[in-house]
């Protein structure tokens, strides 16, 4: 994932500090944290002069599949190539393309990223181990759904009554999922900790440090994950930490449900997601829009 914030330093203290990312290399508009897994970087900020979502960045398993990409985003009326496969020149390297979406989001796909070596994430120890997921706010939901399952293959696992679609390429139940708003934006990005223990001393971790959640701790109904949303000051988006996200096994048949929108905490222990936290999540139109990052 890729952000733009507007002030480096201020993030470098909210993302290493305070979420416990670990900053793996940096140059002098640049920084790339990592998570407690073999991935190169998971999050990478880029000083803007506004905030604003820089990349969505996926793994594909070949180069055949990166190609195959290209192949449906020359043919989509709505998507946009910014750059071909080609070697990777970001940190990692590796083989991939850019393209805009249907919303104008810059989408990178990439294999052969280089790995680095990480400690491992022990009983106790709160570290996010990777990013569970991404969701974004769109305003067209069917042509935003349809685009993901043309373009890159994702499924629907379920859904939210009409305004909110969870999709997955793998096992987990989403990696990406889309609400319908107003304006096209990122609404959150989730980090996956070790288990419940682990979610709960993350959780206390950042209150003990003076952030309180704008939402939960809580169990979320659909995709039965555990929730707990904070804000970065220094740029506003949305993060959360979370664990025990549902795995689906395709092998035995899955059929996309519809959740009420009341089943959002089925502990009973987070806040009311009230007006104020849904302004939060809603953010601002993002103007990372059809302007893909320079690097
Ligand atoms: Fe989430």
């Amino acid at each position: 994932m890729g952000l733009g914030v507007a002030n480096l330093a201020d993030a470098r203290e909210f993302y290493e500090k305070h979420w416990q990312l670990e900053v793996v290399d940096a140059d002098d508009d640049r920084l790339y944290l990592g998570a407690a897994c073999p991935e190169s970087h998971v999050l990478r900020l880029r000083a803007t002069d506004q905030p604003r979502v820089d990349l969505i960045s996926l793994a594909a398993d070949t180069q055949a599949d990166v190609d195959g990409v290209a192949e449906r985003v020359a043919r989509h009326p709505l998507a946009r190539m910014v750059a071909q496969p080609a070697t990777r020149q970001d940190l990692g390297g590796g083989y991939g393309l850019r393209f805009l979406d249907c919303d104008g989001r810059t989408v990178e796909v990439a294999t052969e990223v280089v790995g680095r070596a990480f400690e491992p994430v022990r009983a106790a120890d709160s570290r996010p181990k990777t990013i569970s997921h991404v969701v974004f706010n769109t305003p067209d939901l069917t042509a935003t759904r349809t685009f993901y399952e043309s373009v890159l293959g994702f499924k629907v696992s379920d859904w939210v009554e009409d305004f909110f679609c969870f999709m997955r390429t793998g096992k987990a139940h989403h990696i990406l999922a889309f609400t319908r708003s107003a304006h096209a934006s990122l609404n959150h990005v989730a980090f996956e900790v070790h288990g419940l223990d682990e979610f709960m001393r993350a959780t206390g971790g950042m209150m003990r440090r003076g952030f309180q959640p704008v939402w939960g701790p809580g169990r979320h109904g659909v995709g039965n994950n555990t929730f707990s949303y904070f804000q970065d000051p220094s740029s506003g988006f949305v993060m959360e930490y979370t664990t025990e996200l549902q795995l689906i096994d395709d092998e035995h048949g899955w059929v996309p449900k519809v959740y009420p929108a009341n089943d959002i905490d089925r502990w009973g222990t987070a806040n009311e997601l009230d007006d104020a936290v849904r302004s939060l999540m809603r953010g601002r139109p993002d103007p990372g829009l059809w302007a893909p990052p320079p690097v």
